[in-house]
This record gives structure tokens, C-alpha cells and sequence, in this order.
């Protein structure tokens, strides 16, 4: 994977969600190409299969449980995401939190399938903590910017800085509420290696034209 990089989140946004999921993940794909810029995504489990098998692009689970194969009903086996095709699994998203102790039970299940693990947390005090547990990346996202218009990048550009400090550079990514190329531009000139993001793709009447001006960030 490499970086800097922009990683969307599909969550769980109609807009990206089967069939509608794939145009979303070739238009990323294309412009990854077509920009030689680097994009990856994340997506649903019910959706996993046909993305991982229908674009060249790193693509994320957005959760995994940390069980092992058995008798767990509803649960998403690791096992079952590196099946399916991922690249990668975000663990402890702010809208998919794990008790803090499963955090490295998580990490560990998925380092030894191959995967590759992107720890989420609210500020850099939890980096602190989770980067002890040796994920490959930490992704630092204020819970009360997420899909809004105020990014983290002028919300709380020190966030950035003290997260890049405690986290070190290359395995830092930052997110909420980014919408614009100058959001992305000010994170990485913070020292963030990439940005994980959702609404202000997803959610946009053109998502492929905005993803194109984001892009421009990356240059
Ligand atoms: O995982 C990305 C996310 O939580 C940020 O969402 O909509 O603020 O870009 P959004």
C-alpha cells in the first residue's frame, strides 16, 4: 500500500452499498489509475467479495470480531475477510467501537491471517496506548467531526501534530469531517501519511469529480 494515501469509507451509506458499492469502487479505481495517485477503500462484509474481486485497490473490511470459528452467529470471522479478499480490516471504529481489551486481541488475529490493521481511536492519548499493540497504521478521528463540514485539519490541526508525535510518521491517517483537497493538504503537511474519509465522497452528487479534486492533494 502506498502512501500518502485516501481511504474511503462506505459505512453504510445506501450510495455504496451493492451494486451501487461497485460503480463507487471502479470510479476509485480509475482515478487511482488514471492520477497514478494511491486510494483505498472500505467497505461492508456483504460486499466484500465482490469488490475484493472486482477492482485493483486495497479494500478494507470496516470491522472484524475478534472470534475464533465456531458457534459465534452474526459474528464476521476473521477468517472469513481474508477469504473474501481483503487487503486490510479496520478495527475499533468510533461508530464500531471494541472494549479497549480487544483491541490487541483483534490486531493480533489479523496480523497473523496477512491482514493488514488499521486501528481507529478518538485522540492521540488512545494512540498512545494502541500504538503499544503495534497495528500497521492508527487512524485518529475526533467522534464529534465525523460527518460534519468542519474537518479535523482546521478543527484541531494540534491533534494532528501530537498524534504524528506519539504515533511517528508513516503509520499516522486522520479523518472527520474532511471534504476539501486544502483539509487533506494541511493533514499531511502535519505529517499525517493519508486520510480516511466518507461523507464528503459517498455522499456527493458527483463522488468520482470530487474524489478527482481530493486527489489533487496527494500530488
Ligand atoms: O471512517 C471515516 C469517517 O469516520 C469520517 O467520516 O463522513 O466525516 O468523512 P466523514
Amino acid at each position: 500500500m502506498d502512501l500518502p494515501i485516501i481511504i474511503t469509507n462506505f459505512k453504510t451509506y445506501m450510495e455504496a452499498t451493492g451494486g451501487k458499492a461497485l460503480d463507487l469502487a471502479k470510479a476509485h479505481a480509475k482515478v487511482a489509475i488514471e492520477l497514478k495517485v494511491s486510494l483505498g477503500i472500505a467497505v461492508q462484509p456483504t460486499d466484500l467479495v465482490m469488490l475484493a474481486a472486482g477492482v485493483s485497490l486495497p479494500v478494507f473490511a470496516q470491522h472484524m470480531d475478534a472470534i475464533e470459528p465456531g458457534a459465534h452467529t452474526g459474528g464476521i470471522l476473521p477468517e472469513a475477510i481474508k477469504n473474501a479478499g481483503a487487503y486490510g480490516v479496520i478495527i475499533n471504529h468510533s461508530e464500531k467501537r471494541v472494549p479497549f481489551t480487544d483491541i490487541e486481541k483483534n490486531i493480533k488475529r489479523a496480523k497473523d491471517l496477512k491482514l493488514f490493521t488499521i486501528v481507529c481511536c478518538a485522540d492521540d492519548v488512545e494512540a498512545a496506548q494502541i500504538v503499544k499493540f503495534e497495528p500497521d497504521m492508527i487512524a485518529v478521528e475526533p467522534p464529534e467531526l465525523i460527518g460534519g463540514d468542519i474537518s479535523i485539519s482546521t478543527a484541531n490541526p494540534d491533534l494532528i501534530r501530537k498524534s504524528v508525535a506519539v504515533v511517528g510518521k508513516g503509520r499516522l491517517i486522520v479523518g472527520a469531517g474532511v471534504k476539501t483537497a486544502d483539509d487533506i493538504k494541511i493533514a499531511l503537511e502535519l505529517g499525517a501519511s493519508g486520510i480516511l474519509l466518507a461523507s464528503g465522497v459517498v455522499k456527493a452528487k458527483e463522488p468520482e469529480k470530487v474524489l478527482r479534486e481530493l486527489c489533487g492533494a496527494l500530488k
